[in-house]
């Protein structure tokens, strides 16, 4: 991803240097790009950038970019720029922001999405920082960027808060790839479709609302053959999903914030359940008698499209919802409608949606929930029975489907006046004295539950 992002840069015209700790692999890269400049060594790469020098890391999260800074910031000066491009933990950038501010040296949480392809044609660019070290930058972070309605980068916040953001764009990243590894269950896996034909269903949504670079690489994917086997590729991979870790990183965030987000948790919880595959193959065999695939017409893949265009806007919901309340914790003050305006292009989760979404936040920037937003609400409402006949079919058939139904959830729990924590109230009053309050006057209470009479 660095070399493409290196690509990228040199593509536009900057004039760049590029370093690695592994001298062979600057060695390749020089090699094959004798245009752009190789350093060998920190002085060597230091000393060759103008100043303000600007440096973009490209390590991976956690402690190597903190050996790459320890390393880097002797040789720096102030008012030079460090860029961490990684998907660093937001709490992680917050640290180094002030470490490195204590030198005069702007460092800033750089978000990119858009995998390797992304970083060489353009990828979504979400920035935290100083507006001043932002402003070094900027040209240049803007000229690579996706261009979709203006360029697909913007400083979102001070500090951490482009990395918050990333967070979040990973959490609803997965999300999605759960509700739509789902949609193929059920089609595959219960329905018994072929897998042309379910490279046809995914091919027509991605045509129509469910529109997205998703959507589009599924159908590709899906198209793919296996030259040994002359099966589809998907079909040879291990089902067993491995995770870096935004994902819990956005689910345990959410738990801290006290903010719903039960698709994306659902989303994370399913990878962990594939990771168990010895466990699963052995209950499989104790437990379970092979599901027989049901018959199914257009109807229900029209009403499936529905079911996973209803998750996805509840999955987006959530990442806002959580955005909102991150925002606010940190001290972000994050531009909602420019988030969903840089996420049309250039990023993972780039999709048609994301249209009402910014129009949503363009009109309210306060807006509490997605949910509430008038077209998604139109949306939601006609989708609604759709949505939970496919939970229904996908129940009897024995297929998980942890997220759409989570998700399904989630729309009827925020749409409920009334929940039962009426009782988890009371419960906790008999047997922790934990009090209560009434709907009939403000106030905490407590009932000496013991004094009753049981009946
Ligand atoms: C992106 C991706 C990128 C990476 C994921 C993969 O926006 O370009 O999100 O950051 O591919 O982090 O994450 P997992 O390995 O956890 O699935």
């Amino acid at each position: 991803m660095g070399q493409n992002l290196a690509l990228n840069f040199q593509n536009h015209g900057y004039s760049i240097v590029v370093y690695n700790r592994t001298e062979q692999k600057t060695r390749e890269f020089a090699a094959k790009h004798p245009e752009i400049a190789a350093a060998y060594t920190l002085p060597e790469f230091v000393e060759a950038l103008d100043r303000p020098r600007k440096v973009f890391l490209m390590v991976t999260a956690g402690p190597a970019v903190d050996a790459s800074i320890v390393a880097l910031r002797d040789y720096l000066s102030p008012g030079d720029v460090v860029m961490d491009g990684g998907n660093s933990f937001f709490q992680d950038t917050e640290r180094r922001c002030q470490e490195l501010a204590g030198r005069n040296i702007h460092f800033l949480g750089v978000g990119v999405s858009g995998g390797e392809e992304g970083a060489l044609k353009g990828p979504c660019i979400m920035v935290g920082g100083s507006s001043e070290g932002y402003a070094k930058v900027r040209p240049m972070l803007t000229a690579v960027a996706a261009q979709v309605d203006g360029a697909c980068c913007q400083l979102l916040g001070p500090r951490g808060a482009g990395h918050y953001v990333k967070m979040i764009h990973n959490g609803i990243e997965y999300g999605i790839i759960q509700i739509i590894a789902e949609a193929y269950d059920i089609l595959s896996r219960g329905a018994g479709l072929k897998a042309n034909q379910v490279h046809t269903i995914f091919g027509e949504w991605n045509r129509g609302i469910l529109n997205s670079f998703l959507m589009e690489i599924t159908e590709e994917v899906l198209g793919e053959t296996d030259p040994e086997t002359q099966k589809p590729l998907v079909q040879i991979i291990l089902d067993r999903a491995k995770q870096k870790g935004t994902g819990k990183w956005t689910s345990q965030n959410a738990l801290d914030l006290g903010i719903p987000t039960p698709t994306i948790d659902a989303a994370v919880g399913a990878r962990n359940l594939s990771a168990l595959k010895d466990e699963r193959v052995k209950a499989a065999k104790m437990l379970r008698k092979p599901a027989k695939a049901r018959r199914i017409g257009r109807i229900f893949v029209d009403k499936l499209e529905q079911a996973v265009l209803g998750s996805i806007i509840a999955t987006y919901a959530q990442g806002f919802h959580l955005m909102r309340a991150g925002s606010q914790e940190y001290e972000y003050g994050v531009p909602f409608g420019d988030v969903a305006r840089i996420w049309k292009g250039g990023c993972i989760i780039r999709a048609k949606l994301l249209d009402p979404i910014t129009r949503a936040f363009t009109e309210q920037a306060d807006l509490q929930s997605l949910l509430l937003y008038k077209e998604l609400t139109r949306t939601l409402r006609k989708v609604e029975k759709d949505w939970r006949e496919v939970v229904k079919v996908a129940k009897n058939a024995a297929v998980p489907i942890p997220a759409i139904s989570a998700s399904l959830d989630y729309y009827d729990g925020y749409s409920s006046e009334r929940l039962p924590a009426n009782l988890i109230q009371a419960l906790r009053d008999r047997f922790g004295s934990h009090g209560y309050e009434r709907v009939d006057k403000s106030g905490e209470f407590h009932t000496d539950w013991t004094a009753y009479t049981t009946v």
